[in-house]
């Protein structure tokens, strides 16, 4: 395991329960990862790779047993794993009704994406931590899919905690992304797992674009509350919840607050759990205070933007 010893996994296993970032080999390429089940340990992800919007996260696990106490298999998701896990191959599931994983983790949507790295490194970590790990490309935005560890300490090293370093990866491209949320199977992403041996065992997939789906593209329309989102409030009228950000001049009877602070990951940790929260039928709609347009509020107003944007169809 090109020297990584025990003590340092147990080093980074105790950086990741305590919410920091750790870089760590797959097969595939580095992964950035995070405890998956702390907003805050979420929010640092995104905020590290300084995305402006937020895409969904894998989240990974050391088996399928693992799996499936995140989201719900159906009998070819298992098929899949059964052939594929450990491997380069990423599933779209829906979120388990008590699925422990941030929802800032799905960027808002009932699915969640799920793998088991073929990794000894990243099993070895995986187990230590004993909870799901998000952990997307160790990249900056932008660049490339790091495949060895020099490449993310030159990327992102004042941002992790721990670098593990498990020498070049084997297989050097991202895993295959294969939603199996909907009726027919689509494939997201093509990645280190051939269309061709997922298609010998499931049939014919779509691809994005094709009949009914939900690629990241289209992910503005899959999740939005369900009451209107009302942007650049500076209170609430009468019958709104108000979604605030900062000192509240004028908190309505139902408010929650991304960050009384304004720390922007404490308030991108909290941003879709609070409107989950505050989509009650009770109330008209929901007021959003102002939030500033740098580091990670614009993935905030990114996301805000599309929940309050014109529904298709009107109200939904
Ligand atoms: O090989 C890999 O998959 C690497 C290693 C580190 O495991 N990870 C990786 O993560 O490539 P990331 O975040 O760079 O790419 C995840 C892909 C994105 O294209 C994202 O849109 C898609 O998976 N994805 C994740 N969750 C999704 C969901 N719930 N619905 C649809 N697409 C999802
Ligand atoms: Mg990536």
């Amino acid at each position: 395991m090109t020297g990584v010893k025990s003590t340092e996994i147990d080093e980074a296993a105790a950086a990741l329960a305590a919410g920091r970032l750790v870089a760590f080999p797959t097969e595939t390429v580095y992964g950035l990862g995070a405890d998956a089940t702390s907003d805050e340990a979420v929010a640092r992800v995104y905020e590290a790779k300084g995305r402006p919007v937020f895409n969904p996260l894998i989240a990974h696990v050391p088996d399928l047993a693992a799996a499936e106490r995140l989201v719900v298999f159906t009998d070819s998701a298992r098929r899949l794993a059964r052939a594929f896990w450990p491997g380069p191959l990423t599933l779209v599931l829906p979120r388990a009704a008590d699925c422990p994983v941030s929802l800032l983790a799905s960027a808002g949507l009932d699915t969640l994406a799920v793998r088991v790295p073929d990794h000894p490194l990243a099993l070895s970590l995986l187990r230590a931590v004993g909870r799901p790990l998000v952990a997307p490309s160790a990249n900056p935005s932008g660049q490339l899919s790091p495949t060895t560890a020099q490449h993310v300490r030159e990327a992102l090293g004042g941002k992790v905690s721990v670098v593990l370093d498990g020498g070049p990866c084997r297989v050097g491209i991202e895993s295959t992304v294969v939603d199996l949320s909907g009726e027919r199977p689509v494939l997201l992403r093509p990645g280190g797992v051939s269309t061709e041996a997922i298609e010998a065992i499931l049939g014919p997939m779509a691809a994005p674009g094709e009949g009914p789906i939900r690629s990241p593209g289209q992910l503005e329309s899959h999740y939005a509350p369900h009451l209107p989102v009302r942007l650049g409030a500076t209170r609430a009228r009468p019958n709104e919840a108000l979604l605030a950000f900062g000192p509240a001049v004028a908190p309505a009877a139902v408010t929650l607050n991304l960050s009384p602070a304004c720390d922007l990951i404490e308030a991108a940790a909290n941003l879709f759990a609070y409107l989950r929260r505050l989509d009650r039928p009770d109330l008209a709609a929901i007021a959003v205070m102002p939030i500033p347009e740098t580091g990670l509020g614009r993935a905030i107003n990114d996301r805000l933007r599309r929940a309050a944007a014109p529904r298709p169809g009107g109200d939904r």
